[in-house]
């Protein structure tokens, strides 16, 4: 008998549910006897002993489903060992022994960066630890792609495409604010396919003076209109200059509810003209996964049940030239996938006119 437990943690994202179903139909048909165990809200539920014996029948029908059957909570990494007074708990300590209680031979962790710093601890613990790459951010290190991703790149996509209509319609310049605060992959992604003029990425400081340049050579070239695709982490070169803390109190200090208004004030005082600010928000991780993510969640699960029936821990399912491979969550952990600034993506976006504002 092989006792497995599941936990998704962070962030929600399109294809938690798929990627759920892979992985216990790969369990349930490649090991002869297997319970799962389904651990509630992320680390917190290992943390707290939360959690509840899964039937068969809880993984179907989840294909297609979005968010999380099992719940998912943010658990950061520098809160887990701190024991700051008689009520704090070592969080380490706790989730190492409800494993034990629980007599898991194998935990299967699905997450983004920082839960794959926690899954790595828990692995040099000595934990059996198996996991999945899940972020719209695309920005966890040794995989291509991540699940998630290509679903919030469509509906990031589909945003751009209807504010199109309407700014081409009144003549207007545009700001759509996509999500991704260290990373840009995905602005970068839904910029191109969604035909923006002017993309910002946090891996590239933007000047005002410069976008609004751009804005003026398409009037003069007859554009009546001009879409900004803004990342939530695009930074001005100024701002690229500060230490992290004080662009952080800088930035908490901003009278606006995010860079993109504070951009569309500048550009307005710059170019004269009114902006107008869109931003989806969570929207972009609600919903079905789209047939890709679907596609990638079925092949990491599998991958994973693999692993286990193997009795191959510490490693990450990821995606390197078109096949799935372990990669030692060593090599994960702590490490982010920026967009590179001499990535060939940006040099095309370049090659047909689009402008990073730099
Ligand atoms: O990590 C995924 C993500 O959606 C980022 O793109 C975004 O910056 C962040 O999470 C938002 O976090 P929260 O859901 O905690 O508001």
């Amino acid at each position: 008998m092989k006792k497995i437990g599941i936990l998704t943690s962070g962030g929600d994202c399109q294809g938690l549910n798929a990627a759920i179903r892979g992985v216990a139909k790969g369990l349930y048909e490649e090991i002869d006897d297997v319970e799962i165990y389904g651990i509630q809200n992320g680390y917190a539920g290992l943390i707290h002993g939360d959690y509840k014996k899964m039937n068969q029948s809880d993984f179907s029908g989840i294909l297609t489903i979005g968010g999380t059957i099992l719940g998912t909570s943010r658990q950061p990494f520098k809160m887990m060992r701190v024991i700051e007074d008689e009520n704090s708990i070592d969080k380490v300590a706790a989730m190492k022994d409800n494993y034990k209680k629980m007599g898991l031979d194998c935990l299967v962790i699905l997450g983004g960066n920082g839960t794959h710093k926690t899954a790595n601890l828990l692995s040099e613990e000595g934990l059996n630890v198996v996991t999945m790459p899940k972020t719209i951010d695309n920005d966890v290190w040794g995989t291509e792609m991540t699940f998630g991703f290509q679903s919030a790149v469509d509906i990031a996509t589909e945003v751009i495409d209807c504010i199109h209509t309407t700014a081409t319609s009144h003549g207007r310049i545009f700001i759509v604010e996509v999500m991704g605060h260290k990373v840009g992959w995905l602005n970068l992604y839904a910029g191109i396919a969604g035909g923006a003029d002017i993309i910002l990425l946090p891996e590239i400081p933007y000047d005002i003076n410069e976008i609004a340049k751009v804005i003026e050579k398409r009037e003069q070239a007859g554009k009546r209109f001009s879409i900004l695709a803004v990342a939530e982490g695009a930074i001005s070169k100024e701002e690229a200059k500060m230490k992290k803390k004080e662009l952080k109190a800088l930035r908490a200090s901003m009278p606006y509810p995010s860079i993109s208004y504070k951009i569309a004030k500048e550009l307005e005082e710059v170019t004269g003209h009114e902006i107008r600010v869109t931003v989806p928000g969570h929207f972009q991780r609600g919903g079905s996964p789209c047939a890709y993510d679907r596609f990638l969640c079925t092949r990491f699960g599998a991958a994973a049940a693999r692993l286990i029936k193997n009795e191959q821990y510490g490693f990450m399912v990821a995606l390197q030239n078109e096949k799935i491979v372990p990669v030692p969550l060593g090599e994960v952990a702590g490490k982010l996938k920026k967009v590179p600034v001499d990535s060939d993506i940006i040099e095309a976006a370049k090659e047909i006119g689009i402008s990073f504002g730099d």
